[in-house]
């Protein structure tokens, strides 16, 4: 079974109680993101009112989402826990690990060859410890969850920045690391800090050329890329009643780029449509007998200012198909002449290579219908493509009925790719060019969400801009970028002047949805007796050790690296090409601080080995060290670790027997991954401390014996010359953080007290 329709009713009931229990103690109307947080609390019954912005507070969410990169790591940690199941029912997607290049099936087929590996282990994890599990092929994560777990008021996280799509059927889904995931996994409560909230008030209605990818594109022109951070937008009014279910999806997967904790919308007849149509009648059922729960109290929308930290007005009637870029979400151009002048005052090619549609963000039915219907214009008036098209489907059910249905058979007359029902273009995994570094310069279109440099062909001299699906096949058939499909006449092949009329399409199928195989497979209700399988050789995945307590005898030990300026979790653990070691420790490390700048020489991967006196690379250095059973200090600047959740940040340097990492100021979810991972993360008592450390400096770790909360550490800093110094070291280890440090991870104190 896809979902668990008693798991639903059960948070059903709990909203109920709750969110009248968080009515009371607030003393006022309350907005769909909060009945969806104080119906989630992980003590229960609300008790207090909690400051947005300030409190942070543990949740308990109902589902959790992995992808095939990060759910890797997750799970060879979860092993680590003891477990015999998750305790939180969680779906492994396998979808970024699939190249596009010649087409669906024989890229599918690559995959396996190169991947399979990977595959085989996270098919057998899920198998044994109750994961669901979507086979290569079967579907984009975002996609799959909408189509199959979503639910409104229902709260859920995943290892991906996009698991906010599931806002489009009325949850509060949120993008967290791997060692969140692993939390909730192991039965942990998860924390969260109390978010702003943002209104967006959608009057008037989307008509003629506008789609719902354009609100978002509008919203993310307004508030710019980092306008969402800390916050849940929640959008409402007649617009949003009046938008399909996958359209909401769409504005939310979105919310990502404007940095927003997520993004969602009360529960409405579109939601209800779509859980019918995607076989959830008795979801929907449930939903409607509690329908004023899922949704913003009245006295919300109707002053909105009042209730919420920002409010947004967009009138849908008065807006206008956008383009958005090249290389940030952010930047807005209204189709036709506005981007014929802006491309030629920044010299964007407006020559358009390539149009590309689907991805979890516009990889609908409807999305694919509405496409479709420009495409069948291209044939029935004798126009040629001036662009090369592709397609990513959402999910095979979504292909299979396009396909049954004529849609994917449009495309195919148009020469279109079809590619595999995965991520692909979208994450870099399109093998567009042999050597994309010096690739020419481009500009292509699509319907995805992100278009930084380098994101979908490596090639940093691609202009991408961000369109709803529609615009893109127009630009696609036109080939110019400035193409105002409401304006713009098109020479077709018998030399009339022909125009495009406005797309059309279905919401849902007419026909309803069809399958042959999803690509889903059941967990075994018993699997203790499932082998995981792990090759000793393997180059990307390796069994996880648990790590040994580090204790309170830190002595002798040596300065790794002092880093200086900016050290985000990318410095830390760089990406691109390493994200093939993603399950393998030991080989990833090799990128530990690799792009961190050394104050010393102030260069990159250069730092001096105090044992031999030679200048090596981190990882090395960092090498030695433990293979002469010295411990190393990490030093850093402001925001340590700012970023990504990644937990490869914190797991690389205590692989790598890195003690404690002493910083000025930290990123809060590095600094708990840290703690997590049993290590110290430190901040200087006095700032101007950071001033006092040398190259050659050894540590001493004076009052260890004494770790309390709140009591700061003391640490003799013994210099080159002999002389010392004493800094103070501040800490924000709770009682159970410190535990976590004696028993050298959190892991390790989960399975010590599964074993009582
Ligand atoms: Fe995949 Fe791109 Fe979405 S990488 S999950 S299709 S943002």
């Amino acid at each position: 079974m896809a979902f668990d329709i008693d798991m639903i009713k059960k948070v059903y009931a709990n909203v109920v109680e709750r969110v009248d229990a968080a009515r009371e103690i607030t003393g006022k109307p309350l907005t769909l993101a909060e009945k969806i947080l104080y119906s989630h609390l992980w003590d229960g019954n609300p008790t207090k009112a909690f400051t947005r912005g300030k409190d942070y507070v543990d949740f308990a969410p109902d589902r959790i989402a992995l992808q095939d990169a990060t759910a890797q790591m997750a799970l060879l940690q979860f092993m680590q826990a003891g477990k015999t199941k998750v305790a939180v029912p969680t779906t492994t997607h396998c979808d970024h690990l699939i190249q596009a290049k010649n087409g669906a099936s024989l890229d599918l087929q690559s995959a396996l060859n190169t991947s399979n590996e990977v595959f085989n282990f996270l098919e057998s994890v899920s198998n044994k410890y109750g994961l669901g599990f979507w086979k290569p092929g079967a579907g984009i994560i975002h996609q799959v969850v909408l189509e199959n777990y979503a639910f409104p008021g229902g709260m859920m996280i995943g290892t991906d920045s996009h698991t906010v799509n599931a806002g489009g059927l009325g949850m509060v889904a949120i993008g967290v690391g791997g060692a969140d995931a692993v939390d909730v996994m192991a039965g942990m409560a998860w924390e969260l800090k109390f978010p702003k909230l943002i209104g967006v008030k959608l009057t008037g209605k989307l008509s003629g050329w506008t789609a719902p990818k354009d609100v978002i594109l509008k919203v993310a022109g307004i508030v710019s890329a980092k306008g969402g951070t800390g916050a849940i937008v929640e959008y409402f009014g007649e617009g949003a009643k009046a938008m399909s279910c996958t359209g909401k999806g769409t504005i939310c997967n979105m919310g990502a780029e404007i940095g927003a904790t997520t993004s969602t919308f009360g529960y409405d007849e579109s939601m209800e449509r779509y859980l019918r149509a995607t076989d959830r009648s008795d979801v929907a059922d449930a939903a409607n007998k509690v329908k004023d729960y899922l949704t913003g109290d009245d006295e919300v929308y109707a002053n909105p200012d009042a209730y919420f930290d920002q409010v947004i007005e967009i009138n849908l009637s008065e807006l206008s198909p956008l383009l958005n870029g090249p290389f940030t979400p952010d930047l807005s151009t209204k189709a036709g002449s506005d981007m014929t002048k802006k491309a030629n005052e920044n010299d964007w090619p407006l020559a358009v290579e390539w149009g590309l549609i689907g991805s979890c963000t516009n990889s609908s039915y409807e999305d694919l219908s509405r496409a479709s219907s420009i495409a069948q214009q291209a044939i029935d008036k004798g126009l040629k493509m001036k662009s090369e098209l592709g397609i990513n489907p959402g999910s095979e059910k979504v292909r299979y009925t396009a396909d049954r249905d004529g849609i994917i058979g449009i495309f195919e007359k148009l020469d279109a790719k079809i590619f595999t029902n995965a991520c692909g273009p979208c994450i870099g995994q399109w093998a567009r060019y042999s050597d994309p570094k010096n690739a020419p310069k481009n500009s292509i279109i699509h319907s995805f969400n992100r278009n930084f440099a380098k994101r979908a062909d490596g090639n940093p001299n691609t202009h991408a801009f961000v369109a709803s699906p529609e615009m893109v096949a127009a630009v696609a058939i036109a080939g110019r970028l400035d193409f105002n499909p409401m304006t713009d006449k098109l020479i077709n092949k018998n030399g009339e002047e022909v125009m495009l009329d406005e797309p059309t399409g279905w919401e849902l199928p007419p026909k309803g949805f069809e399958v042959k195989d999803d690509g889903y497979l059941a967990p075994e209700e018993d699997g203790s007796h499932v082998k995981i399988a792990v090759n000793d050789d393997s180059e990307r995945l390796q069994l996880l050790e648990p790590f040994t307590p580090i204790g309170n005898d830190i002595s002798g030990a040596k300065l790794l690296i002092k880093a200086f300026g900016k050290c985000t979790t990318d410095h830390i653990s760089m990406a691109g090409p390493w994200l093939r070691f993603r399950g393998h420790l030991d080989n990833i490390s090799n990128n530990c601080l690799i792009g961190a700048v050394n104050d010393f020489g102030r260069k990159t991967n250069l730092v001096k080995n105090q044992l031999t006196g030679e200048f090596g690379g981190v990882p090395d250095t960092a090498r030695a060290y433990k293979a002469a059973g010295v411990k190393s200090i990490v030093v850093g600047d402001h925001n340590y670790g700012e970023g990504s959740s990644r937990e490869h940040a914190a797991m690389e340097p205590r692989h790598l027997g890195v003690v404690a990492v002493l910083v000025k100021s930290f990123a809060r979810i590095h600094e708990t991954n840290l703690k997590k991972q049993g290590m110290l993360g430190l901040t200087f008592a006095n700032e101007a401390d950071y001033d006092l450390i040398q190259e050659d400096d050894t540590f001493n770790f004076i009052d260890m014996n004494e770790f309390a909360p709140n009591k700061p550490l003391t640490i003799e800093v013994v210099h080159a010359d002999g002389s010392k110094d004493i800094v103070m070291a501040n800490h924000t280890y709770n009682q159970g953080q410190i535990d976590w440090y004696n028993e050298g991870s959190a892991l390790n104190l989960i399975k010590k007290e599964n074993a009582k």
